[in-house]
């Protein structure tokens, strides 16, 4: 079959963030745009001979025309066997288990994750490598820098691949096995979970449950999982029909976007219990009748309560949580003695962690949680996981998460957004404290005394990197921070982030209005970080 070998020039700003390119459509579709990203990536990876690769997406707009790009430039590269989901469907934790299971040499995953879909939307791009985990930065810097050098690419001009037709097909000398977007996944989740127990839960008659797939990826996996594997009712999975549009959504799973989930579950006559997932399925939010579950709180206590499910039985090695993410994992880690890790935001840095045992179990304040049954986080399976715990201890989400707070105490949370902030001024409030840093140690603040602050930067405990200015801490005795950093996903201006915690053991206050509880600290956060001032803002525009 002939190759044509396309003459190119380099596009500006082909950069990989955190989770790999994300752009709007329209840029992605201007002539030579994916190709050049595509070509760029093999090149950065070398000789491609022979290797395989598994490709799929969150069906979003595009998704489809991309794989067909993609699958052709892969065949003209030399690439021997590619796994492509059935009509290029694969949720970001469907394609890392699929990476591992078939050994494949990476995967190319097409997301932009919660990020608004559809013609004037946006479309992603990221490469995992062989451990189903998102590259790390040694091999994005090295694709960047091809995207800056890039003259020409390769592609094949053989005909497109039946993307809905099972089985294997040729382009050119390359096999093309389209795969079943949810049966390795459904396997994978068979395998981690007592299904018995949690289809007794499902199918006892005084359990209900929704969960919202807000029209993107997950839709699939969890009407076969949960509704045909486990025997919930048709109609427990809402929104369940991917649309490339994502329904003109936002699928992102919080208080804010999952709008219709949230109004079920506060109502009078609320199911037991709701969750929902993000675009590409690697988001969570859990949610109990009339009650919401932070997502630190959530790592907290699936830890706590890991011996009840089959794959976590024999007991947890560690536990890791982003910076930014409340500490009360670390209190269960301490009563577990177990390892307790903090990393800088971003999956990408649990990998290692991952890879070489030393934790089990890994989240983010962000409403991502997984394990190290694979290296992205997991949605389904954050569900799966409080399904089981839930069948196995007859409690109510509530009463569950009010006995952890009793045994733990409780670590109150929120998250303070300040979107949209022009860059300038967000880069002069994180120097302002920059400045500041040095100064705090021991200083009192009514009855709080600063126990540190630092800008903080990580090292990693495995291959030794080291990682600065993830993020300024101030730390004080007791256990209460503020966290400030800028986002690293927002797409206009800077996002500022603020984190508040505070940790409270006294049992008369373990059942306050989050808000009303930090309010004195929500008020320190400010003042040191003179936000008013300096970006003219008088209020988050998100509260989580
Ligand atoms: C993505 C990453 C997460 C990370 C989040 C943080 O979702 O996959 O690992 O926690 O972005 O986003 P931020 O906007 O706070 O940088
Ligand atoms: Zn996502």
């Amino acid at each position: 079959m002939p190759i044509s070998t396309v003459n190119t020039s380099a596009f500006e700003g082909q950069k990989p963030g955190t989770s790999g390119l994300r752009k709007k459509v329209g840029v992605f579709k201007q002539p030579h745009y994916l190709e050049n990203f595509i070509q760029s990536t093999f090149n950065a990876l070398g000789d491609c001979e022979g290797k395989t690769l598994v490709v799929g997406g969150d069906g979003r707009y595009y998704n489809q025309t991309a794989i067909q790009i993609i699958l052709k430039m892969a065949a003209a590269n030399g690439f021997s066997h590619i796994w492509v989901g059935q009509n290029g469907i694969l949720s970001t934790p469907a394609a890392s288990c699929v990476i591992r299971k078939y050994q494949a040499f990476g995967g190319l995953i097409l997301s932009a994750s919660h990020n608004p879909a559809g013609i004037d939307g946006d479309f992603g791009i990221k490469f995992n490598t062989s451990n189903g985990g998102p590259a790390p930065e040694s091999i994005t810097n090295q694709i960047y820098q091809q995207t800056t050098e890039i003259s020409q690419y390769r592609i094949s001009n053989a005909a497109d691949i039946a993307l809905h037709k099972l089985g294997l097909q040729n382009l050119g000398d390359m096999t093309v096995e389209v795969i079943d977007s949810v049966v390795d996944y459904t396997e994978l989740m068979a395998s981690i979970f007592d299904f018995p127990a949690i289809k007794a839960l499902l199918t006892s008659g005084d359990f209900s449950m929704r969960f919202d797939a807000m029209h993107a990826v997950t839709g699939p996996y969890a009407i076969e999982i949960l509704e045909k594997r486990l025997g919930a009712p048709a109609g427990t999975v809402i929104n369940g029909i991917p649309l490339p549009d994502f329904g003109g959504g936002h699928p992102d799973p919080n208080l804010t976007y999952a709008e219709q989930l949230v109004t079920e579950l506060f109502s009078d006559d609320a199911p037991d219990f709701g969750a929902a997932s993000d675009g590409d399925g690697d988001r969570n939010m859990i949610l109990g009748k009339q009650f919401f579950v932070t997502p630190s709180d959530s790592l907290a206590i699936l830890a706590a309560n890991a011996q009840h499910i089959p794959a976590y039985k024999s007991g947890i090695t560690g536990i890791a949580r982003s910076m930014p993410t409340s500490q009360a994992a670390d209190r269960v880690a301490e009563k577990l003695g177990i390892e307790a890790h903090e990393t800088p935001t971003g999956w990408k840095f649990f990998g290692n962690l991952l890879d070489a045992n030393r934790v089990t179990l890994c989240g983010e304040e962000s409403f991502g949680t997984g394990s190290n049954h694979i290296r992205e986080k997991d949605g389904l399976w954050a569900v799966l996981f409080w399904l089981n715990i839930l069948a196995v201890k007859q409690q109510s989400v509530a009463e569950l998460v009010n006995l952890h707070w009793q045994q733990f105490g409780r670590n109150y949370y929120t998250r303070h957004d300040y979107e949209g902030v022009p860059t300038e001024q967000a880069e002069a409030l994180i120097q302002h404290l920059q400045t500041q840093l040095s100064t705090l140690p021991k200083k009192q603040f009514a009855e709080r005394t600063v126990s540190y602050a630092d800008n903080f930067s990580y090292h990693d405990p495995i291959d030794n990197s080291v990682s600065e200015k993830q993020g300024i801490r101030i730390g004080f005795e007791g256990g209460d921070r503020i966290i400030y950093r800028l986002s690293g996903t927002g797409t206009e201006g800077a996002t500022l982030r603020v984190y508040i915690e505070s940790y409270e053991d006294r049992p008369a206050r373990l059942n306050q209005d989050t808000q009303t509880a930090l309010s004195e600290l929500i008020d320190l956060a400010n003042q040191l970080a003179k936000i008013v001032e300096l970006t003219g803002r008088t209020a988050p525009t998100v509260i989580t």
